[in-house]
């Protein structure tokens, strides 16, 4: 099969295009053909290999797995001996291992039947972030009413929180770069922030809920823009450092939280399927739309992670899929 294949850690210069073996499905997994790709922060850590932390799960000195990519969406062509969910011929979206590729495994927990009314490039745009964005919420405890700050608005995990905390009826400020607050309204959000020129935490404005994805906020500055019972949920980073990542801001921002009135949370994101489902109910309904930006053929998977590493991507970038068999 071909496949956007990595043999060592690095740059988008080392992902080309390739043939790899077709994975074998084991007990509780499918195999996908895979129809669209989404891609992410996490996909770049992949590549990267860094954080340094991530290496203990995914090869210390090159990468266990050379395919790229994790969100999916596809059509199931084989099942495990233990799988009760799928039957071949469902077409279906999650977390596969190596999604860039025209056949990719995943676990039975972190896939759910493609919402009817997605593309497979829209919903191959929605896993990772999307569950990010719902599990981030949850985090935060959300309730209708509150006031909630999403930083990062405009990007992967952004573009869900806002809709996701917008349908449940909160007052939604998102922050984001001059050129991406046009989209960040569109994705209704009530009030936007521009961080090039605007400090969310100026003390002018205080927020019951501040979900925090992007920018790197001090835990200083994500306390002073909290109303005094406020909540922070760290979501990440991209400059907490090569060796743990935001990891380090999220642990003292659980240490300090005891000791104050605000509460300072973190979470591990993870595609299960129950979130998944969640969501597709929202995706049926139209209260949440995918927010994809452009897709790419499989063969310029690094010219996507390129643009994504560059701020280009408005929302969602998706890798375009097609299998020999059908094409
Ligand atoms: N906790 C978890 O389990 C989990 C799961 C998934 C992702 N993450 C992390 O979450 C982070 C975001 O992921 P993503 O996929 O949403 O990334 P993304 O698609 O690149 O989006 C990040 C957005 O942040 C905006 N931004 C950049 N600098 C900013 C600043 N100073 N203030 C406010 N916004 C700023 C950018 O918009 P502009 O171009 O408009 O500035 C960009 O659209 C990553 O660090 C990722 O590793 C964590």
């Amino acid at each position: 099969m071909r496949a956007a294949v990595r043999a060592e850690y690095g740059t988008a210069d080392v992902v080309r295009l390739a043939e790899a073996p077709r994975p074998a499905v084991g007990d509780k997994e499918v195999l996908v053909e895979v129809r669209a790709a989404g891609l992410d922060r996490g996909v770049v850590h992949l590549m990267t290999g860094l954080p340094y932390l991530g290496r203990l799960a995914f090869g210390v000195r090159r990468p266990r797995n050379p395919v790229l990519g994790m969100d999916l969406a596809g059509t199931v062509v084989a099942v495990g001996p233990k799988v009760t969910r799928f039957t071949v011929g469902d077409a279906v979206y999650g977390a596969g291992k190596g999604s860039f590729a025209e056949y990719a495994v995943a676990k039975e927990s972190q896939l759910a039947r493609k919402p009817a009314k997605l593309t497979f490039a829209q919903a191959a745009a929605v896993p990772v972030s999307a569950c990010t964005a719902v599990q981030g919420l949850d985090a935060g405890r959300l309730q209708a009413g509150q006031r909630v700050l999403v930083i990062g608005a405009s990007g992967g995990v952004g573009s869900y929180a806002v809709q996701l905390a917008k349908a449940a009826g909160a007052e939604v400020t998102g922050v984001a770069g001059t050129a991406k607050l046009d989209l960040v309204r569109a994705l209704g959000a009530d009030h936007v922030l521009d961080h090039t020129r605007e400090d969310f935490a100026d003390g002018r404005h205080h927020w019951d809920l501040i979900l925090d994805i992007a920018g790197n906020p001090s835990i200083a500055r994500l306390r002073r823009a909290l109303a005094p019972a406020g909540t922070a949920v760290l979501t990440g980073g991209e400059e907490g450092g090569n060796l743990t990542g935001g990891m380090g801001r999220q642990l003292a921002a659980l240490a300090l939280s005891p000791f104050v009135r605000q509460r300072l949370t973190m979470f591990l994101g993870l595609v299960r399927a129950e979130t998944l489902e969640r969501l597709t109910a929202l995706l049926e309904s139209g209260a949440v739309v995918p927010s994809v930006d452009r897709t790419y053929p499989l063969e310029e998977a690094a010219a996507a992670i390129r643009a994504l590493e560059a701020g280009r991507v408005r929302g969602k970038a998706v890798i375009e899929v097609r299998a020999a068999s059908s094409r």
